[in-house]
């Protein structure tokens, strides 16, 4: 056994003559064995791996274990890996932290929902933090799939329809995830994924096609995934679906030419789960060894659970299929890795106990959480019923979501733990300002059953007000959750309708991973708040809200349909030739609903009341090298401070490509405290008027534009400037 020797934190030229050395002493299996991960037991996580997983870890055929978490476990593994395997080359630790690790933060729509990309980074680096103290070196996230489908559940898991906030959004949590570096082992390696347009399944179908035009890709889903490279991630992972025609995870354009090429990131693409033995499903292969050698060569360094690598990459290299060079190009990379995660310094750096209990469920950890869930919740009616005036009300709270903890922490929980979270009842029963609590559920999430509407309508009926906790269940989102409809599930807009006979007044707090088709809720309800998975400070920070500690200033990352016939619908649509006019029959439109959705992107309600003045303009044209300032004056009229998300929209009216009706190029959250008025200023230069023409080219063209700044997507001031190359 040759014991690779512990090194210090060195230049890459020095880990290079190492990695060197140990290529120099591994075999073919070896080098495909650090090409392969595979998950500890899903069914028993943190303690339990597979008997077979131990012979290949002890064989050197496992290059990192994913799933496993937790110092003591870890360090266990790892002393497999470095004392029994021939090189004791260490293995890699990996977890699908997205929202958090012990200390769950609201779902990743939700916190993209908050606008605050300070939030964001620091709810990263917590879940960075207890992820490194529990022996992890490795998470898959961000997810950067943009999505304009609200049918596709895993939607709970990104940034929303917006390329410019999702972009924003992956940069932020990649500095989160990696900024304080490993030196510390406080850190962990993102994982860019899904890579690419996973975002955009046919019919908002799970693992469905994708076909778009190259500028769509281009414009509309890459530049996410680009922005958490540029912020130095680590590793990328090669999504399920197809590109145009090609898997992802064989897809030389997206995984060399764009990636490699055009992007010159160096790090390690990893497959998604068994995505490399789908290629056979796909049909771009036809066997383990065709699928393991489309997935390789055309840039898959890391088969993620298939074992097609371990199984075929050793004899494609002895026969010259694949050449030894590209395949050590490949352990290079994954020995870096480890290299720059300091594995080869100290092993079991990562796997420190006292570390663990001091870090995990930390107050300062989960007074982040609740901080973060305070600013995700979305204000999205309210005719004055809230905050809740604190006259000691008598409340009903009801609903299937009203007690739920589990639920509180969405999908994707890694190690959260639902029974420590805090369900809405669990707040409001010990909250100062309720006179007395009523519960009744009403009806189950998505159970059918009605026959507990009486007993909610008669505990309504003793109550000043109705707090009803309705949405869907955690796991009604996530992967593999797609629906054909996005109406609540089950009875519960039955539910509603029952309770409406009460005459109470009625606030909803919606607990859901997507849009929903709320159009009765929006309707007749006194308010709405939209609260998503807020995780595991769910019940205080929803109260806050409802009794007014904390205004509400989230804003919609994605648009709510007024109904699952108008998907796609977003804001940024394009004009088409024959524009819709509210009245025109030959216009794009349907016969039998508007185009305008329910909610808008961007909209979010506060309970203060902000009011934008005209936009100025320190010039009404600029050239190329120049920049335009815009200026706008907020100011807050009501006797409550409060926090906006000014929004900045821009038009290009002609262009050689068509053009959408509007793109979001800016945003600016600020606290405008109450009767002040603030200034806020945007820079305007060449490159917010970049985009990709029909050559593919990335460039701006001259030209007059509309520029928008408000409170929404729809609700902006608006002028014009012109623009010279
Ligand atoms: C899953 C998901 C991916 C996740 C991976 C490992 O199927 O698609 O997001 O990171 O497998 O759990």
């Amino acid at each position: 056994m040759v014991l690779i020797i512990g090194l210090n934190t060195i230049a890459k030229a020095q880990f290079q003559a190492k990695i060197d050395s140990i290529l120099n002493l591994m075999t073919l299996e070896e080098k495909a064995g650090q090409l392969s991960i595979f998950t500890n037991d899903l069914n028993e996580r943190g303690d339990f791996i597979q008997d077979q997983y131990i012979t290949l870890i002890t064989k050197g055929a496992v290059g990192g274990i994913f799933n496993a978490h937790g110092a003591e476990y870890t360090r266990r593994l790892q002393k497999i890996a470095v004392e029994k395997s021939r090189l004791g080359i260490p293995l890699l630790f990996a977890f699908d932290v997205i929202h958090g690790h012990h200390t769950i933060f609201p779902v990743p729509i939700a916190e993209a929902a908050s606008w605050d990309l300070k939030a964001i980074e620091k709810s990263a680096r917590v879940a960075a933090s207890e992820a490194a103290a529990t022996g992890l070196h490795w998470v898959f996230a961000p997810m950067c799939d943009v999505s304009r489908d609200p049918r596709w559940g895993r939607v709970m898991e990104g940034a929303g329809e917006d390329t410019y906030l999702a972009s924003a959004v992956a940069s932020a949590r990649v500095k989160g995830l990696q900024s304080t570096g490993f030196q510390d082992a406080d850190a962990v390696a993102a994982c860019v994924k899904h890579f690419a347009a996973y975002g955009a399944p046919q019919a908002g179908r799970e693992y469905h096609t994708v076909d778009m035009s190259e500028i769509t890709l281009r414009e509309t889903y890459l530049p996410p995934y680009k922005s958490a490279i540029d912020a130095g991630a680590l590793t990328v992972m090669s999504a399920f679906n197809e590109v145009n025609g090609v898997p992802a995870t064989a897809n030389h354009f997206l995984l060399n030419d764009i990636l490699r090429e055009e992007w010159k990131f160096d790090g390690v693409v990893v497959s998604d789960y068994t995505s490399v033995l789908e290629l056979i499903n796909h049909g771009i292969a036809s066997d383990t060894s065709g699928a393991a050698f489309a997935g390789f060569v055309n840039g898959t360094d890391i088969d993620m659970q298939s074992s097609f690598y371990n199984h075929a990459l050793p004899a494609l290299v002895s026969k010259g299929v694949i050449s030894e060079t590209r395949l050590d190009e490949a352990v290079a990379k994954v020995l870096e890795l480890k290299f720059k995660l300091g594995l080869f310094e100290d092993p079991y750096k990562f796997c420190s106990k006292e570390r663990e209990k001091r870090v995990l469920l930390s107050p300062q950890n989960l007074s982040e959480s609740q901080n973060m869930a305070k600013k995700s919740l979305v204000l999205l009616k309210n005719d004055g019923v809230l905050p809740l005036n604190s006259s000691k009300q008598k409340l009903a709270l009801i609903g299937p979501l009203a007690k739920s903890r589990q639920d509180m922490i969405g999908g994707w929980y890694a190690a959260g733990n639902g029974e420590i979270a805090e369900s809405l009842y669990d707040a409001l029963i010990q909250n100062k300002n309720v006179k007395e609590l009523m519960y009744a559920v009403g009806c189950e999430t998505t159970a059918s059953d009605t026959s507990h509407f009486q007993e909610a309508y008669e505990t309504a009926l003793q109550a000043d007000q109705i707090i009803l906790a309705l949405g869907e269940a955690a796991w009604m989102t996530g992967e593999a959750t797609s629906r054909s409809s996005i109406d609540l599930p089950g009875v519960q807009n039955q539910l509603f309708s029952r309770l409406l006979k009460t005459g109470k007044p009625i606030t909803v707090v919606l607990f859901n991973g997507r849009p929903l088709t709320i159009n009765e809720i929006d309707h007749y309800a006194n308010a709405v708040l939209e609260a998503w998975f807020p995780g595991t400070k769910a019940g205080s920070a929803i109260a806050s809200v409802l009794f007014g500690d904390e205004n509400p200033s989230g804003k919609l990352p994605m648009t709510f349909p007024k109904s699952v016939g108008q998907i796609p619908i977003h804001y940024n649509m394009k004009n088409t030739g024959r524009p819709w006019d509210g009245v025109t029959n030959t216009t794009s439109r349907y016969t039998d609903i508007d185009n305008k959705p329910l909610y808008p992107f961007g909209y979010g309600l506060s309970y203060s009341t902000f009011d934008y003045s005209s936009i100025i303009l320190d010039r009404d044209s600029f050239k190329a090298g120049e920049t335009l300032k815009a200026a706008i004056k907020v100011k807050n009229s009501s006797s409550r401070d409060g926090e906006e998300v000014v929004q900045l929209y821009i038009r290009d009216l002609v262009g050689s490509v068509t053009r959408p009706v509007k793109e979001l190029k800016g945003f600016k959250k600020v606290l405008i405290p109450a009767g002040k008025e603030i200034m806020i200023e945007f820079t305007i230069d060449e490159n917010l008027l970049k985009f990709y023409n029909t050559k593919h080219g990335y460039a701006s063209e001259s030209g007059t534009f509309e520029l928008m700044i408000g409170t929404s997507s729809e609700k902006f001031q608006t002028c014009f400037f012109n623009f010279t190359k």
